[in-house]
């Protein structure tokens, strides 16, 4: 809901359970006002009538109380816009208009022909915001930096700044420290998401698990970006994220041209950091992600079980033993198109491969639906291996920079999606490729950064960083409107490319390479603070393996680790013995029974994964499902019970696997029993309301 004062200038919006305000000065400064519970106009209003601060020579009243800092005049924090026109740099702006409806308010500015709109929308308590910048004057102007959100805290005494970390095959680990004066800037300068960070943040000064106040912050942008939050000398704490690793140009806007940021997402909540992680859940699953209604299905990948080494035979013999244990997608991986036999070559020539596939791909897909399964493939259209036709046919359609190397990264180079002639050859690649054989799945990767993000010829080259993105975008819309039955996962060697842009065109993510079931439950803990398990995907695959530490674990702790997300089986299943077989059917028959909630009910984090006991629970409507991890106990020492939330205190719950009928007080406050022992230990518990 969007109210107004009668001012005319002072704006409150509010979803079910929080507020956000603000409110434009004498001089049009637009300054922050509120947010956190809900409150009313007039509580907005008692706010606005604070004057801002007198000027100081060595302060500024502005700086930490600003929606959007510019650069230019009396500001010493990090501007959200930079711009240059000419010699002149930096903004000036007039409030020209703003416009309400439900729950959307726009602000807009102008500044000699450059008309700058802020977006403000509810999505339940997600506050939505971007920018849209429109150069309406006779002049080019340089946009060096334009974020998507400045976000303002209330004063409080000892911020904690958490966020998600990590590498190749160990993403989305959270790390929480206490915010110190001065700035965190946590970025991605290598043109996709990253490894590194997810884009993502959260500010608290005491919340636990279940209580207290959570600020939250996720941008939705796949490319290079940054997010800095900074502790201003007044204890003020402002986060500042946009588009860009750097502030040296996104794009030169023509006359006449616009630029959208991307979406900066926050919300508040009071349930601690479980609180804040269900909003965030409830959000996408409502807002963001494609038919997340749906129910993601079971699939086989091939990846881990066959690598590069792949014919239609052997597929197909994967494909049965798949079927006979429940699999309902088989999703053949790398290495079915062009000269693909290793990673060396074929990168870029999206038909399949003579010798392996001699009748094409259909007669595989075919097989796959005559077992009752859907049929998906894998594609990194954003890549070229020098040893390929196209780069022989278009050696300048790749990122470079004039008389340097060309760095390959998995003998590949970037292609230059910026480039028009690169946008229409993928378009024709893929939708040929998706209208010759039924293919109803595409897993789309993306394995080496940008490093000579080079484009000779190109007056304005930085654009290239932008318009990538923007170019995968519109590459998967084009895709999605003209076979809108096909699925896509989004991955990026792993969980490289997981964020709110590429969820709003995806329907899952690869969650890691790392499909170890113990190390898994460290990025899913992490990865679940912001993202549902509806779009975190996760494989069984074999024991030892061969890619990872060696670790030894039961097919059971396998299972129960990979059903907390979207459940794949990416072993080796030609080497699996019939006993094997047999018990992952029965794992897979169960994760059918519990999907429903896993993929759309509540998550309760019930105890971190930390050595001992860890457990999640996911609550839909009556049913409950609890998923818990031993991972190692010594000789006499008890397993606590698992105290579940979510549950009527009034009601009773029978468990599905012991038939026993427990109270919902009980269960809150005392807790249940897993019966877990020993090492590397794993259970699935279902209750249902009586
Ligand atoms: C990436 C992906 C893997 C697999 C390989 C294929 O590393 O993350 O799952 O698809 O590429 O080359």
């Amino acid at each position: 809901m969007a109210e107004i004062a009668e001012n005319g200038r002072t704006w409150l919006l509010s979803g079910p359970g929080s507020s956000y305000a603000l409110h434009l000065a004498e001089a049009d400064e637009l300054v922050h006002l509120h947010w956190g519970p809900r409150i009313a106009l007039a509580d907005a209003e008692a706010l606005a009538a604070d004057p801002l601060p007198a000027y100081r020579p060595f302060e500024s009243p502005l700086d930490g109380r600003e929606e959007y800092p510019v650069e230019g005049g009396p500001r010493f924090t990090r501007p959200a816009l930079s711009v240059r026109t000419g010699e002149r740099r930096g903004t000036e702006w007039c409030f020209v208009s703003y416009e309400t409806d439900d729950d959307a308010l726009r602000l807009r500015f102008d500044d000699d022909g450059l008309a700058i709109t802020l977006h403000y929308r509810m999505r339940g308590d997600v506050v939505e915001r971007w920018v849209t910048l429109h150069n309406g004057g006779p002049a080019p102007v340089e946009l060096l930096r334009a974020d998507a959100a400045t976000w303002t805290l209330p004063d409080r005494d000892g911020w904690r700044l958490s966020q998600l970390h990590g590498r190749w095959a160990a993403e989305s680990l959270l790390t929480s420290a206490p915010l110190t004066y001065g700035e965190k800037v946590i970025g991605s300068r290598r043109g996709h998401t990253g490894h590194q960070h997810l884009p993502w943040v959260a500010l608290d000064t005491d919340a636990t698990e279940e209580r207290g106040e959570v600020y939250g912050c996720a941008l939705g942008w796949s490319g290079s970006w940054r997010i800095a939050v900074a502790q201003l000398p007044d204890a003020r704490v402002q986060i500042t994220g946009g588009a860009g690793h750097d502030d040296s140009g996104l794009l030169l806007l023509e006359p006449g041209r616009s630029y959208t940021t991307p979406v900066f997402a926050g919300l508040w909540s009071d349930g601690g950091f479980g609180g804040a992680s269900r909003t965030w859940h409830a959000y996408q699953r409502a807002h963001v992600i494609p038919d997340a209604d749906r129910d993601r299905p079971v699939l086989f990948n091939s990846w881990e079980a066959t690598f590069f080494d792949i014919s239609e035979e052997q597929q197909t013999a994967l494909a049965r033993r798949a079927a006979a244990i429940g699999v309902e997608l088989f999703v053949v991986d790398d290495g079915w198109f062009g000269a693909r036999t290793s990673d060396r070559a074929g990168l870029g020539d999206w038909t399949p491969n003579p010798d392996r596939f001699p009748h094409g791909l259909k007669p595989l897909a075919d097989q796959v639906h005559g077992l009752g399964m859907r049929f998906g493939i894998w594609v990194e259209p954003e890549m070229v291996n020098p040893d390929s036709d196209l780069y022989r046919a278009h050696p300048d359609w790749v990122q470079y920079q004039p008389g340097r190397k060309r760095t390959e990264f998995r003998n590949q180079l970037v292609l230059n999606l910026a480039r028009e002639d690169v946008q229409e050859y993928l378009w024709e690649q893929l939708h040929t490729l998706l209208s010759s054989a039924p293919v109803d799945y595409v897993k789309w990767d993306f394995n080496r950064c940008f490093t000579d993000a080079g484009w000779p010829g190109e007056p304005y080259p930085q654009r290239l960083w932008t318009d990538h993105t923007h170019a995968l975008y519109a590459l998967l819309d084009r895709l999605r409107a003209a076979h809108p039955e096909v699925a896509f996962e989004s991955c990026s060697g792993g969980g490289g490319r997981i964020d709110l842009g590429v969820l709003s065109r995806t329907d899952q993510v690869w969650t890691s390479d790392n499909t170890d079931p113990l190390d898994r439950l460290a990025i899913q803990h992490g990865f679940s603070q912001v993202h549902p398990a509806r779009v975190m995907a996760a494989w069984v695959t074999d024991s030892p393996n061969s890619q990872l530490n060696g670790r030894l674990s039961s097919l059971r702790y396998r299972f129960v680790s990979a059903m907390a997300g979207v459940l794949g089986v990416g072993g080796d299943l030609t080497e699996w013995s019939e006993e094997d077989l047999a018990e992952a059917r029965a794992w897979v028959d169960l994760y059918k029974e519990i999907r429903p909630v896993v993929q759309h009910g509540d998550l309760y984090r019930l105890r971190p994964p930390a050595g001992g006991l860890s457990a999640v629970q996911y609550v839909l409507g009556d049913e409950t499902v609890v998923l818990a991890w031993l991972q190692s106990q010594r000789y006499g020492e008890p397993v606590p019970a698992l105290r579940l939330r979510g549950l009527d205190p009034a009601a009773s719950y029978e468990c599905r696997e012991t038939g026993e009928v427990h109270r919902g007080a009980v269960l809150r406050h005392h807790g249940l029993r897993t019966g877990l022992r020993g090492d590397l230990d794993a259970t699935v518990l279902r209750l249902c309301r009586i």
